[in-house]
């Protein structure tokens, strides 16, 4: 017989018959002549319910069952007469796939996020994280199907660079030098490293699609990126997943639009494809998420001037722990007071100052403030961060100067200057700030399979 999923059975075209079921056992527990187990096998967050009769040959071994275990199970699906579920199954076989011993750590209670933590390897087992991880998975699947509507050509830049996209020095460093030698010649020598020259691995896709927008049009780029930040927080990790859209004759209003129609079109698919996973988190994790989403995809994302919002901080009468002045690289309390009390809703930030941005952003014809534009969330602060780039050869290499960049190294980006530039804009959305968003989930650590952080790289 053809096994069938958990999911399946949720699907208002089931009907009664033999199904064939596998999976793990969440409780089982022993009635008067019968014995019954709560199975789920991942396709959702339903479990089924199966009823073994005392009669059936190996029931001995069936009360062996326990929390945790792997088991095969035929029957016949018939209208369950217990609450809160539609269909339970009458076993004919029970087959006993594996068993678990009662270290199993997962037993019926609840664990706190914590502990679930430090069992990463065992967590999508529980109701939660299997609603996290499922949901993770449709919000991929649905970015690539967003890109493909809008005719936008999906790219895979290197993971492993020569260059320095973000110009903030947070790299992992790749080498195939043996760290001995270099310890005995007292100093790296790149020269002789893999690729002859220092080599890291990738803080952005953005220099390449850069490349491929103004060849190709409209390119996306969503893959792995690294950022060896020694910031322990609750939204930053070492190895997280970046969305990077590019796009060819776009201006930083165009830039805006686009970041605004994609996060309402994911909100609203989240909506629609994993409303039964979703309920979890708005019943246990969030009482105010619902509200929350709906705001996001029903009310115009504001947009305001970095200058406009150092005004607002200024009059805002909070005390708040790092001075507000022009020139300041906003810190996540002054992006929450923004987001969360002023506006109560997302809001685009743009124009801030060039001196803390990084040297690809087009110059404002005020000379002092580039065209970056970050998105900032409340419950989340920033979700985008992106900008109109610079396309004038002449004002992108006296930034690279002021800077004091090598610019050698950059010939073939300012090549894409030399040779048919065109205005061209584009931004990188945090797909793991984007779950956080979308489950009310406070810790990037608990939306990613297996979280990288400073000083944790376990499983
Ligand atoms: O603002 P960032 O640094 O922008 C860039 O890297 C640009 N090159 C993107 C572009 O224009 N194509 O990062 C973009 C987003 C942030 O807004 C944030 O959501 C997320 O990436 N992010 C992180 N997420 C988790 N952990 C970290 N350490 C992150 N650093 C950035
Ligand atoms: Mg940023």
């Amino acid at each position: 017989m053809k096994r069938i999923k958990i999911k399946r059975l949720t699907e208002s075209d089931t009907s009664p018959g033999q199904v064939l079921i596998k999976g793990w056992v969440r409780t089982r527990r022993d009635a008067k002549g019968f014995s019954f187990m709560e199975i789920n096998d991942g396709s959702c967050l339903e479990n089924i319910q199966v009823v073994v009769d005392s009669q059936l040959s190996n029931y001995a071994d069936v009360q062996g069952i326990t929390t945790g275990s792997a088991v095969a199970v035929t029957g016949n699906l018939v209208p369950s007469p217990g609450k809160g579920q539609k269909w339970e199954i009458q076993a004919t076989e029970v087959e006993i796939i594996s068993l678990a011993p009662d270290t199993y750590p997962l037993q019926k209670k609840r664990h706190s996020d914590e502990f679930l933590r430090t069992i990463a390897h065992l967590r999508p087992r529980t109701n939660k994280y299997g609603a996290v991880f499922r949901i993770r998975s449709e919000m991929i699947q649905v970015i690539h199907r967003f890109y493909r509507e809008k005719g936008f050509y999906c790219l895979t830049p290197p993971v492993i660079t020569g260059s320095d996209c973000e110009g903030a020095g947070e790299m992992f460093r790749v080498t195939s030098l043996d760290p001995d030698d270099v310890a005995k010649q007292g100093k790296m020598d790149f020269s002789h490293d893999f690729f002859g020259q220092e080599s890291n691995l990738t803080v952005s896709g953005q220099l390449s699609a850069e490349m491929f927008a103004q060849a190709l049009g409209d390119v996306y780029t969503f893959g792995p990126t690294f950022r060896a930040e020694n910031s322990n927080t609750s939204r930053h990790v070492a190895e997280f997943w970046m969305l990077e859209p590019e796009m060819a004759f776009c201006d930083l209003s165009g830039n805006m639009d686009h970041g605004e129609e994609l996060v309402k079109y994911l909100v609203d698919h989240a909506l629609d494809a994993c409303g039964q996973d979703l309920e979890l988190f708005f019943k246990f994790v969030d009482k105010d998420l619902a509200k929350r989403l709906e705001i996001l995809t029903s009310k115009t994302f504001e947009r305001m001037s970095y200058t406009e919002a150092i005004h607002i901080l200024e009059k805002s009468g909070r005390k708040f722990e790092y001075e507000v002045y022009f020139g300041i690289d906003l810190q996540s309390e002054h992006e929450r007071f923004l987001a969360e009390e002023y506006v109560k809703k997302p809001v685009f930030l743009y124009d801030y100052p060039k001196s803390i941005k990084p040297f690809y952003m087009r110059v404002n014809d005020d000379g002092t403030t580039v065209a970056a534009v970050d998105l900032l969330v409340p419950g989340i602060g920033e979700l985008i961060g992106g900008s109109q780039r610079e396309e004038r050869l002449d004002v992108l290499e006296s930034r690279m100067e002021e800077m004091d960049m090598d610019k050698a190294p950059y010939w073939w980006y300012l090549d894409s200057r030399r040779y048919g530039s065109v205005p061209h804009a584009g931004f990188g959305l945090g797909f793991e700030r984007f779950l956080m968003m979308i489950t009310g989930i406070k810790n990037i650590r608990d939306v990613i399979p297996f979280p990288r952080t400073p000083g944790s790289i376990d499983f």
